[in-house]
Parts: C-alpha cells; structure tokens; sequence
C-alpha cells in the first residue's frame, strides 16, 4: 500500500520504516529540514536501537523515502499517518497546531479519497477537529472529495521502539461506522494484514473511545509508578524493602509485574504531558481526576528524593564536595532528556555549591543542550558540572556516586571498583540497582529508595 507518514520524530520515523519492513510503499514528511537532510544522507537523527538497519534496509529497497516536499507527500499516500507532536500548552492541555496543519495540507493538495490516521497522542474529539480542518480546506477549493480520520494510537516505548512496533502488545484502531469510516477500516485491516496473520490483535471500537484508550493506558502506568513511589517512600520510613513487596505483590496475575520499580520518578516526553493533558480534559467536562492531580505530584516530589537524601546526609551546603552521576537520560536506551530525574537533581546539587562530574552512555551531547536552557539564569554554575567518557572515570576522586539512570552497564558495574575508585565507598540510588545487603557487606554506605534493610 501507498503511505505517508506526516512528521518523522520518534514516533513517525519508527512507524515509517516498520511500515516499510512489512512491504508498504512508504513516504516520510518533516518541515525540518536537517532532520530530512541527515535521514537522506543515511544517518539517523535520534538514538534508538536497532532502527538504523530498518531504516537503512528498506531505503535500500526503494520503500522507504524521506522528504519535505508536502504536495508530493500528500500525492503518494492513500493512507495518511499524522505523527506530529503534541506538546503541553501553557495551562497542561494538549497543543493541536501541528495536527491541524498537517490536516490542513492534506485538505488543500489531495485529489482522491484519504484515509487519515492519527497516530499522534490527541485529546478525546480531536478526529473532529482534523476533520473540520480537511473539509475546511475542500471547501474552499470547492472540492466534494471524500475521506474518513481514524484514530490508530501508539504505544511503543523509546529504547525499544522498533521491537515494539514490529511486536506490539496489541494494535487499537478506531474508526466511524458510517460508509466512509467502514472503508477507512478495511484499508486499515490491509496496513496492518501482516501483523494481524502474526497474531497481533486489533482491538476495533469508535474513534473517541481509540483516542481515550491512549490516555488511560499512558495514566495508568504513571500511576503505578507514582503509587510504588509512595510506598516506597515509607518503606524507608517503617523498615520494610519495597523491592521484596514488589515481586510479593507483582506475582498475584490481577496487579502483574510490569511497571512497578520505584524511583526516583518517571520522566520522558509522554507520561508527564499526557497526565497533565487527561487532567485538563477531565476539568473542561466538569469532572475532577482527583488520582491523577496526585500522580503528578507525587512525581514531582520524588524528582526530589535523592536530593533529599544527600542534604540529610551533607546538610544544604555542599560546597566543597563532588559527586560522581551515572545517568542523564529520562530512561536508558535513548538520549532523549525531557523531563528527565536528572535535570532536577543536577539544579539541586549545583545551586547548593557542589562538583558534578557526569556520565551517560549517549545523552552527554543532548544534555549539554537542555542544562544550557535549564540553567540560562545562571550560566555560570555549568563550571561545576563535567561530563566523563565512561563510568569509572566520573567515579574517580568523587565523594559519592548518585545514580539517575537505570543503563544496563551501570547495574552489572563492579562493586569493588565502585568502592576502590571512589574517595568514600557511598552510592545514592535513584534506580535500586544493587541488592543493599551486599552493597554493605563491602563496608559501603547505600541509599537506595525505599529499600530500608
Ligand atoms: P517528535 O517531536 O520526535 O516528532 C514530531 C515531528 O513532527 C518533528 O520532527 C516535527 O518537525 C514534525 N512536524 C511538526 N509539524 C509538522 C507538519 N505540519 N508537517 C510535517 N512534519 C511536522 O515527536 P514524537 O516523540 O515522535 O511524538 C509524536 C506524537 O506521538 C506525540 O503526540 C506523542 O505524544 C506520541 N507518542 C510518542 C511516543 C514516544 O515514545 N516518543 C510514543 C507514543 C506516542
Ligand atoms: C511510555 C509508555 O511506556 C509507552 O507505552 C507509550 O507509548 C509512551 O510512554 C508514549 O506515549 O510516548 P516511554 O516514555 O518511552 O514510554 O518510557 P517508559 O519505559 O514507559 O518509562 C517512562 C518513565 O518511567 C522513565 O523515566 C522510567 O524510568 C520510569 N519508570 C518506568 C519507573 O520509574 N518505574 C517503572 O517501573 C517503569
């Protein structure tokens, strides 16, 4: 089949090129320029495993093409996936310019019937908005053409995004029952034909209870986070190892075992917004989600957990002191650094005095960046952070090591080197990657969350 794919960001560029791995014609839109730029001269602009070979392989084959041209991307696509973003608005709502533009161009250049999909995370009623915006521009081109706008959410997660796609738990696809939506679901069922022979389930339903279900399941899972945040948080308090009650509790199949590691908070570019967007729609019906306003502040104070644990320890002056970080990314597996732990942490330690010497295995360069915008007000304190080219380095000569970021290399790291590199053997862990009982069988000090045995 003939696909477009409108904005190519995480989201777009991963759909894109696994559409293009199953066969389909594939065409991706960015008005970004040098992201375009760098995909045509076969790099990759974000990080994400696996996604070059995707990307790479079905370029090759002539499936897959990258572009800004907006007429020729509306011409080649009978199905057009819009996958811009939807930032937060100033008041936590989610932002439509970009979906309405883009539905806006394919009213004003197509010239046969459309199926579009928004693949987006929008808010309940927004189809409606893309449809006026379509019909809209037909009109004005006195243009009786029709088309019909589904709702194909996405809930793949960065760092995994390709395994994600191409094995997805499940696939929700919401479209009208009128003439044009039941057209619209029969060329859906051929996007995805191969999914559905491999026994991916396509959940079907009308369009607002599609877009909803992306909200909910997004809601969701922050919740349990922010929920086993809190229980954590008095596990240090009462004596329990909240690590021990979570697998006592993820074994009973009702809760499940996934998405109950406490932290110190969820970061990323969708739970945080996507909460604060539900919690808006909720207020514009008149209906208050009394839950989720305490998800998010939940969140926001466990962003400040390890700070918390390192003034009990330091006092809120500490100048004179530098402390090894292990992590900047929101999650490992990606550099994308929005809304990450990191971030807050790093504002925490910097204005009260301290050395940070910081290591992330590929979100340095991203960092730079963000810290730069974090810290306009005052530059001057980014002379107390440096970044290392590995772990051990940052250790070196470090009164204690924090860790932000749950990388792999970072939890399989010798504890007797941690110990040996360090100027004292103490480990503040954000993510509880270490068993504490033999953490302190080495003679180290650990303050891990809400692991108080
Ligand atoms: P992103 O910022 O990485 O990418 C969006 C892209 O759209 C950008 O490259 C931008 O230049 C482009 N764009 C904006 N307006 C355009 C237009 N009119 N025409 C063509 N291109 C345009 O965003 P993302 O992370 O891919 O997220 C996209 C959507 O998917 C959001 O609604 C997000 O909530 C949702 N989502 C994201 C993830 C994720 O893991 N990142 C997962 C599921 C759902
Ligand atoms: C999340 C969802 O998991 C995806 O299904 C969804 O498609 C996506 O948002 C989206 O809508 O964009 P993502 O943000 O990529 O994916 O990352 P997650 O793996 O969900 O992690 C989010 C945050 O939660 C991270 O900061 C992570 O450290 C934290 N987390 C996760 C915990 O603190 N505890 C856990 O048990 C799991």
């Amino acid at each position: 089949m003939k696909i477009t794919i409108i904005g190519t960001g995480y989201v777009g560029l991963v759909t894109g090129a696994c559409l293009a791995e199953v066969g389909h014609d594939v065409f991706c839109l960015d008005v970004d320029q040098r992201k375009i730029a760098i995909l045509n001269s076969g790099g990759i602009p974000i990080h994400e495993p696996g996604l070059d070979e995707v990307v790479a392989r079905n370029v090759a084959a002539g499936r897959l093409r990258f572009s800004t041209d907006v007429e020729a991307s509306v011409a080649h696509g009978d199905v057009q996936f819009i996958a811009v973003g939807t930032p937060p608005d100033e008041d936590g709502s989610a932002d439509l310019q970009y979906v309405v533009a883009a539905a806006r161009n394919i009213g004003k250049y197509m010239t046969s019937f459309k199926v579009v999909v928004d693949k987006s995370t929008v808010p309940v009623g927004t189809a409606d908005r893309v449809s006026a915006a379509i019909a809209e521009e037909l009109k004005s081109r006195q243009s009786a053409l029709d088309f019909a706008v589904t709702s194909n959410p996405e809930f793949l997660k960065e760092g995994a995004a390709v395994a994600d796609f191409m094995k997805p738990d499940r696939l929700v696809i919401g479209h009208a029952n009128d003439t044009q939506g039941l057209r619209a679901q029969q060329i859906m069922r051929e996007v995805y034909a191969s999914f559905e022979s491999a026994g991916h389930k396509i959940y079907w339903m009308d369009v607002r209870s599609a877009e909803f279900t992306k909200y909910a399941a997004n809601a969701m899972l922050a919740t349990r986070i922010s929920f086993m945040n809190e229980l954590a948080n008095l596990a240090d308090k009462v004596g329990v190892d909240i690590d021990a009650v979570r697998q006592g509790i993820g074994s009973d199949p009702r809760i499940g075992p996934g998405f109950l590691m406490a932290g110190c908070g969820y970061g990323g570019s969708c739970f945080p917004k996507d909460v604060q967007a539900l919690v808006k729609t909720s207020q514009e019906y008149d209906y208050e989600l009394k839950i989720l306003r305490a998800v998010e502040e939940v969140n926001e104070n466990q962003k400040h957990v390890l700070g918390s644990k390192i003034f009990a320890k330091y006092g809120k002056n500490l100048q004179g002191l530098k402390f090894a970080l292990w992590g900047l990314a929101f999650k490992p597996d990606t550099d994308d650094m929005r809304a990450a732990s990191s971030r807050v942490l790093i504002q925490e330690l910097l204005r009260a005095g301290a050395h940070i010497v910081a290591f992330d295995p590929v979100a340095t360069e991203e960092a730079q960046r963000v810290l730069a915008l974090d810290f306009a007000d005052a530059p001057v304190l980014l002379n107390q952070i440096h970044f290392a080219r590995d772990a051990q380095t940052a250790l070196s000569d470090a009164d204690a090591l924090v860790i932000v970021t749950e990388w792999k290399i970072f939890r399989s790291a010798e504890l007797e080197t941690i110990k040996s590199t360090l100027k004292h053997p103490v480990i503040f862990d954000g993510r509880n990657l270490f068993d504490p009982r033999t953490v302190k069988s080495l003679g180290m000090e650990y303050y891990p969350i809400g692991r108080a045995v």
